[in-house]
């Protein structure tokens, strides 16, 4: 059955749903993890874009045989699932690529810095705040917040007991994650300005080429982490948590 896409349906929805429409939002440099709540209408306007460009080019990524158009439904999967698929394929590529990063800045900005050290500064402040930020991140993520959100599932679908509610509502730590990752947006979207789109300059070597490649990569992942925990995860967990009974 072909889908209709219209002009109403928002960013979320359709990235939620398909996942495989991902790639057409990022050809167009549209937000689809912190800004997904806009329609397409509004982002297709905001990118100089024609509804009727944005909506065949989405057409396109949903024709059978795409890929992604088996991907799990992350909106009716068991959440322990959901969360055990963040932490092994998002927080496992951070915990590789962050050191990966921490090493390959400062050797560019060494071998490069005397043509480059205005951007390269720039790209360094920026990822050290990022790898900064994102370490504390996850580890509140994975200590606090998943822990109490897999047992609140476990005492509603299996009768486990109730959790101890450490943290309260799960509404106030879930506030603080989604503000960590608008912080976390904002620095990639600042290195894709002070690099200009990851532009190499014509002297760059191979392991300049190699920094601006694993800062797209980290980029493309963490719009794709985020997305699932914004727009899946965490109003499937607040919904849960709410039937708990005890958090009002
Ligand atoms: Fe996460
Ligand atoms: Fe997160």
């Amino acid at each position: 059955m072909a889908l209709q896409i219209d002009g109403s349906m928002t960013v979320r929805e359709l990235v939620g749903r398909y996942p495989q429409t991902r790639g057409a939002f990022e050809e167009s440099g549209i937000d689809h993890c912190c800004g997904g709540g806009k329609s397409l209408t509004d982002v297709a306007g905001e990118h100089g874009l024609t509804l009727c460009v944005l909506v065949d080019a989405l057409a396109k990524c949903l024709q059978p045989g795409k890929a992604g158009a088996t991907a799990r439904d992350w909106y009716v999967a068991p959440l322990g699932e959901l969360v055990n698929h963040i932490v092994e394929t998002h927080h496992g590529y951070m915990k590789t690529a962050l050191p990966r990063l921490s090493s390959l800045v400062p050797t560019v900005l060494k071998a490069h810095g005397a043509h480059h050290g205005d951007v390269l500064r720039q790209v360094q402040g920026l990822f050290n705040s990022l790898h900064s930020e994102l370490t504390s991140h996850l580890l509140k993520e994975e200590q606090v917040l998943f822990p109490y959100l897999v047992a609140v599932e476990a005492h509603l679908r299996q009768g486990a007991p109730q959790p101890q509610a450490s943290i309260g509502s799960a509404r106030h730590p879930i506030r603080q994650m989604e503000r960590e990752h608008e912080s976390a947006g904002e620095v990639l979207a600042r290195l894709r300005e002070v690099t200009d789109g990851y532009a190499l300059p014509p002297d760059a070597c191979p392991t300049f080429r190699a920094l601006y490649e694993e800062l797209q990569r980290m980029e493309a992942d963490l719009h794709q982490h985020i997305h699932l925990e914004n727009n899946i995860l965490f109003p499937r967990a607040i919904e849960l948590d709410e039937r708990t009974g005890e958090n009002g």
